[in-house]
């Protein structure tokens, strides 16, 4: 979303689902909060037994676009998905920040 003055105050999550029956979403993505938080704040289904506390490793969600303007894994979140044998695309959902200079970010998620 871009306030008044052009610049861009709010990022879109658009979700793209991965649970029959369930549609594609779209949710915002408040600044200051990680995807984990935008996305359990949206009602979006998510796995995770840690609450966010980067322990767990189970709040993967793919990055199928907007990846180049989301700060990149810090040490604790590469180490969980290095463990996790995590694909190129995956992020922790509750590492997840964007930098609110793009619009639009779209996320897969998955439960466990
Ligand atoms: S919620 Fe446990 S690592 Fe993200």
């Amino acid at each position: 979303m871009r306030s008044v003055d052009g610049s861009i105050d709010m990022t879109i999550i658009r979700v793209r689902s991965s649970f029959a029956g369930r549609p594609d979403r779209e949710l915002v993505w408040p600044p200051g909060l990680s995807a984990f938080e935008a996305l359990r704040a949206g009602g979006q289904p998510i796995g995770s037994s840690c609450s966010g506390e980067t322990v767990c490793g189970r709040c993967t969600v793919r990055v199928l676009q907007g990846a180049k303007s989301v700060p990149g894994p810090q040490p604790d979140e590469r180490a969980l998905l290095d463990a996790r044998n995590a694909e190129a695309d995956e992020r922790l959902a509750c590492r997840l920040q964007t930098d609110h200079e793009t619009s639009v970010v779209v996320l897969t998620t998955h439960y466990w």
